[in-house]
């Protein structure tokens, strides 16, 4: 039996966009909506966004994880280069992050291309991360089929009496990516589903900013 959810709706009226209000950079404009997003207190995992990559079986794929930096060069998340997303991206370079805040009626898409940080730069994270993540990142084959939950908590065991005394390294297939923009689209909920949506587009090294329609 179908399960019809066609009366979960709402209505979005908390804000609106412009041409002429956004600014000229995508990158401040988003400081500007990741911090409002931040300092709300309504919105949970703020820095959490949809990665979508196109799979080695020609099936887009799409999950979770964390944005960790973003600057004038992209935006900045660490995994596990062998995962099905770190060879996903070898294959193919080119990405789709995507954020979605609900109580502020907030859409953001980012496409452009993903890159390896380099090795200081993952380093730096790595060694940031509490002790209990960086040996997760080490021992964790992320993506490849276990068989059960038991050879995750023997393993950490195990390099928890590894590294009793000493720091882990950075294991050379973890680190990090940076994705560099070609388009970063905005998007704020309105009345009657006629939504603004403004998109700036890379054009030789200028921003083109354009208006779409819902
Ligand atoms: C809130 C949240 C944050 C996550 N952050 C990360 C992350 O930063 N890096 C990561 O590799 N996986 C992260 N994950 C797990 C991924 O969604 C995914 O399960 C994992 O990376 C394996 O994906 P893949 O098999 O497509 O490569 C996160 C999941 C959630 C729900």
């Amino acid at each position: 039996m179908q399960d019809n959810l066609h009366n979960i709706r709402r209505s979005f009226d908390k804000g609106s966009l412009s041409k002429k209000t956004v600014d000229p950079n995508p990158i401040q404009q988003f400081r500007s909506w990741f911090y409002e997003a931040k300092d709300s207190e309504m919105v949970e995992d703020v820095n959490a966004m949809t990665l979508c990559t196109l799979g080695l079986d020609g099936i887009p794929s799409g999950r979770v994880v964390l944005l960790k930096a973003y600057d004038e060069y992209g935006f900045y998340f660490y995994t596990n280069y062998n995962s099905d997303k770190g060879r996903a991206i070898e294959a193919y370079d080119k990405v789709s992050l995507s954020f979605f805040w609900p109580s502020l009626e907030r859409q953001i898409i980012i496409k452009g291309k993903a890159s390896k940080t380099s090795m200081e730069t993952s380093k730096r994270y790595f060694d940031s991360r509490p002790l209990g993540s960086r040996l997760g990142a080490i021992l964790s084959n992320q993506s490849q089929v276990i068989d059960n939950r038991k050879i995750l908590d023997d393993k950490l065991k195990e390099l928890e009496k590894v590294y009793e005394k000493n720091d882990p390294e950075l294991p050379d297939y973890w680190g990090g990516y940076l994705v560099s923009p070609t388009s970063i689209e905005f998007w704020q909920g309105r009345p009657n589903r006629l939504h603004d949506r403004i998109r700036y587009s890379l054009d030789d090294l200028d921003w083109r900013i354009e208006r779409l329609a819902p």
